[in-house]
């Protein structure tokens, strides 16, 4: 796998690329990568010749305050699991070279209605960061295909519609969430946690499976999300927010079928994230 810095060290092995008329897959993270990350790798493969990943820890998506200075930074272990899951290209460039002017001076794309609520409730202006910098990600790299984990519901459907909206011609592909044994959405944060935090942890997921079936079996949405929304307290979470949506992340109607419990709460300072698809009758 090659390490690339610069841009102009980037073009040239895209364009060598593109040349062999091949096609390529990218999968953008902010490293510290574990198998969430390496199963964007491996479904990338699924779909292009050449697999290219970027780490590039954003400082435009992180509010002031957030943990951007402490977020780990970890190249040559992330270096070598790429590696080891045939990634062909990295891309991991300074801040410098993606901002030379700046973050105040960057040009920025802001995504409307899919960014309203949610995650941006808690983190306001940090879509603008995400859908900034995946767009210049998009055009530096002109993939036929990225790939997004849909642990991060909100910024996949985000990405979805700057795609429609600016018409890249990228076919967007949504990963599964990878989880732990005990049911943990797999997370760079989740290393933040104490042994006590952790072993909590896993009663957000629990707390989503048992929403879901209570949703599933017709029960009133308003009184089960309170109920859960108390049982995190209970457990020690500070909730963000627990909400259901339309898969779209519209408002739920009584058409609504496919739908989406989406939860963001925070473990002392760790703030984690998770959601669950299902179908209302
Ligand atoms: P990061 O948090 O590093 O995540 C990179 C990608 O990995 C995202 O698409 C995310 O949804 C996916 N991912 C993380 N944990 C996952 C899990 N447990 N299962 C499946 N997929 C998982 O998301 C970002 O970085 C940034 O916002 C980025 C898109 C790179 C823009 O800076």
């Amino acid at each position: 796998m090659r390490t690339l810095r610069e841009i102009p060290a980037l073009r040239e092995a895209l364009d060598d690329v593109r040349r062999r008329g091949e096609r390529i897959a990218l999968v953008p993270t902010m490293g510290n990568l574990h198998a969430g990350h390496l199963a964007l790798v491996e479904t990338a493969r699924q779909h292009a010749e050449v697999v290219i990943a970027t780490i590039f820890v954003n400082p435009m998506q992180f509010g002031a305050g957030e943990d951007l200075d402490a977020y780990p930074r970890t190249l040559a272990e992330d270096q070598e699991k790429l590696e080891a899951v045939g990634c062909d290209l990295l891309f991991a460039p300074e801040t410098a070279t993606v901002y030379p002017r700046g973050l105040e001076a960057q040009t920025r794309i802001v995504v409307p209605d899919v960014t309203e609520g949610l995650c941006d409730a808690s983190r306001p202006g940090h879509f603008d960061g995400v859908s900034t910098v995946v767009g210049m990600l998009f055009n530096l790299v002109q993939p036929h295909v990225a790939c997004f984990g849909e642990k991060d519901y909100q910024q996949l459907a985000v990405i979805r519609r700057m795609v429609a909206d600016l018409h890249f011609s990228i076919e967007i592909v949504g990963v599964p969430i990878q989880r732990a044994e005990d049911g943990l959405a797999l997370s760079s944060r989740n290393g933040y946690l104490d042994a006590a935090q952790r072993a909590t942890a896993p009663a957000l997921y629990r707390t989503l499976f048992e929403l879901r079936d209570a949703l599933e079996a017709g029960e009133a949405a308003g009184a089960t999300l309170a109920s859960g929304y108390a049982r995190l307290q209970e457990a020690g979470f500070s909730p963000d927010y627990l909400e259901l949506r339309a898969a779209d992340l519209g408002p739920v109607t009584q058409a609504t079928r496919e739908a989406v419990l989406l939860v963001a709460a925070r473990l002392g300072t760790t703030r984690l994230i998770d959601n669950l698809t299902l179908t209302l009758p």
